[in-house]
């Protein structure tokens, strides 16, 4: 279970890019967080697995506060948590193979790691995964060769490696075709659903997130205005989600 509490960042020290930002992500639940460019939703995101220093606030994975580790305990943690990109993050020359293998090096020795070591064991895993995501022909193959649904796919499975309690995605279909995107969500509730994992996804597509997801949530500016089911998210609640800034009033103009 994922439990943010009152997660606050500002980058400046001035504008604050996220104010008191709370929800919940349950195992086996799919949950979008939607809303404009610039809204916060990436932020959210790197704060949770702390890739940027957030300011204040409580991130519990299983009631562990992920803000209170130090680096080594942070390390561990970390391992918990699959991260799939909008561009993949795969290394192209590689093989699909040998990108879901690097999914494990957090669990590895640094010797270990560097020299891309890995066990039999390790490597039937992976190849499992590469059938699982629909890619096992896809195995020996260089990632600069494949389209971008199946480059997911491989991004998805090298997550898997290192059995996440938690994936968080940051516009994984953004750069997908209409039929790809469909396999995309699709394969990431089927791990939700199936295995148990709480999966969390920054989206701009609302009809996606209507489709997929088991609870959404939407912010503006930094803040959580829409925390429901995607029966609740009617025309008028996206509109909501999604209202621009009110323009500032001029101060000083006509005394
Ligand atoms: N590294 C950064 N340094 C300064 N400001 C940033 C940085 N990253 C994002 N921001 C600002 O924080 C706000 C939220 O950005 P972001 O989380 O990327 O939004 P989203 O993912 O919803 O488009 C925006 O105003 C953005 O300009
Ligand atoms: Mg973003």
């Amino acid at each position: 279970m994922l439990t943010v509490n009152h997660l606050a960042k500002s980058y400046d020290g001035e504008k604050k890019n996220l104010t008191d930002v709370s929800f919940q992500v349950a195992p086996s639940e799919v949950a979008v967080i939607i809303g404009p460019s610039g809204a916060g939703k990436t932020t959210i995101l790197r704060s949770l697995n702390q890739l940027i220093k957030d300011d204040d606030g409580e991130i519990l994975l299983d009631d562990v506060d992920l803000r209170q580790l130090n680096r080594a305990e942070l390390r561990r943690a970390r391992c918990q948590i699959g991260m799939i990109f909008q561009n993949y993050n795969l290394i192209e020359p590689l093989t699909a193979l040998e990108n879901v293998l690097h999914g494990c090096l957090g669990t590895k020795s640094n010797l270990a790691g560097m020299f891309s070591l890995y066990r039999n064991s390790e490597k039937l895993e992976a190849l499992q995964l590469l059938q699982k995501v629909g890619l096992g022909d896809f195995a020996y193959q260089q990632c600069r060769s494949l389209s971008g649904g199946q480059k997911q796919r491989v991004g998805i499975a090298r997550a898997l490696m290192q059995h996440p309690k938690l994936i968080l995605c940051d516009e994984p279909i953004a750069s997908l075709d209409p039929k790809s995107t469909r396999t995309v969500m699709t394969l990431l509730r089927d791990l939700a659903v199936n295995d148990g994992i709480s999966v969390l996804i920054n989206l701009h597509q609302v009809d996606i997130a209507r489709e997929f997801a088991d609870h959404v949530i939407g912010i503006n500016q930094g803040t959580v205005v829409f925390d429901d089911s995607p029966a609740a998210l009617t025309d008028t609640a996206v509109a909501n989600i999604y209202r621009k800034q009110p323009v500032a009033e001029e101060v000083g103009v006509n005394g």
